[in-house]
């Protein structure tokens, strides 16, 4: 299956910049929360916020003073970012981290994906070189969502392809693109696999104490990846 992910980020740019300033996905008070909370107690004085969407996370990190960059490859995204603050956003497909492009402005001191990771194949080359656009004491932050999410829509628990990434999400959206998902011990492989890293998972769950999302915390050894 070959997701055609950004055409469906592009058509539903305008619904999703909604959907977030409204606050219609129950979930993100938590998410949004956690991942707050782990980059504080990290605490970078330079961040890369990468799949920055219409640039939540990047505002936030101006308001706690850490200097913030955001990418993202769609357009419509980078527009609705750029009119809400003032950092700095860069239009960037991650296919051009994998070919090995640095990251604009770096080195950064942290790099973050949340909820930005759909694809299959190439993410630990993206997330190698990733890392090299880092400092060598440099963080990369994974949010996604958890690998509970296969059980709970009844799916087998074995990593595949989900065929619409807008199911269950409030607002109108149209021409879903599909996302790989992972089960947790396909994670801890694929990280694993990165060489020359430590890291370490954390599990979010909303107050019912439902499993919502897995951070994960990725950290250079020896400055080198
Ligand atoms: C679910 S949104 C998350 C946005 C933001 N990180 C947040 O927390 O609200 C996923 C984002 O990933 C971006 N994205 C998906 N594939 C990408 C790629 N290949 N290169 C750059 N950005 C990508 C989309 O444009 C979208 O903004």
């Amino acid at each position: 299956m070959k997701p055609d992910i950004l055409r469906s980020w592009r058509s539903n740019a305008k619904e999703w910049n909604t959907i977030i300033e409204n606050g219609e996905i129950p979930s993100r008070r938590y998410t949004n929360e956690a991942i707050l909370k782990v980059i504080d107690k990290i605490g970078p004085k330079k961040l890369a916020d990468l799949g920055c969407g219409e640039g939540w996370l990047t505002r936030e990190m101006t308001k706690v003073g850490i200097e913030a960059h955001g990418f993202d490859a769609t357009e419509e995204l980078i527009a609705f970012a750029q009119k809400k603050g003032g950092e700095a956003y860069h239009l960037l497909d991650f296919a051009h981290i994998i070919q090995g492009v640095q990251l604009p402005n770096a080195p950064f001191e942290m790099a973050v994906f949340n909820f930005s990771l759909y694809q299959k194949n190439d993410v630990r080359p993206l997330l190698a070189n990733t890392l090299n656009s880092l400092t060598p004491s440099g963080v990369l932050l994974i949010q996604t969502l958890h690998p509970n999410f296969l059980l709970e829509n009844e799916l087998e628990y074995r990593s595949q392809w989900i065929s619409d990434s807008w199911k269950g999400l409030p607002g109108n959206f149209k021409d879903g693109h599909a996302w790989y998902a992972r089960t947790l011990e396909d994670w801890v492989e694929l990280i694993s696999n990165i060489g020359h890293t430590t890291f370490v998972t954390k599990e979010i769950h909303a107050s019912e104490n439902k499993p919502l999302s897995l951070i994960i915390q990725i950290y250079k050894q020896n400055g080198e990846v």
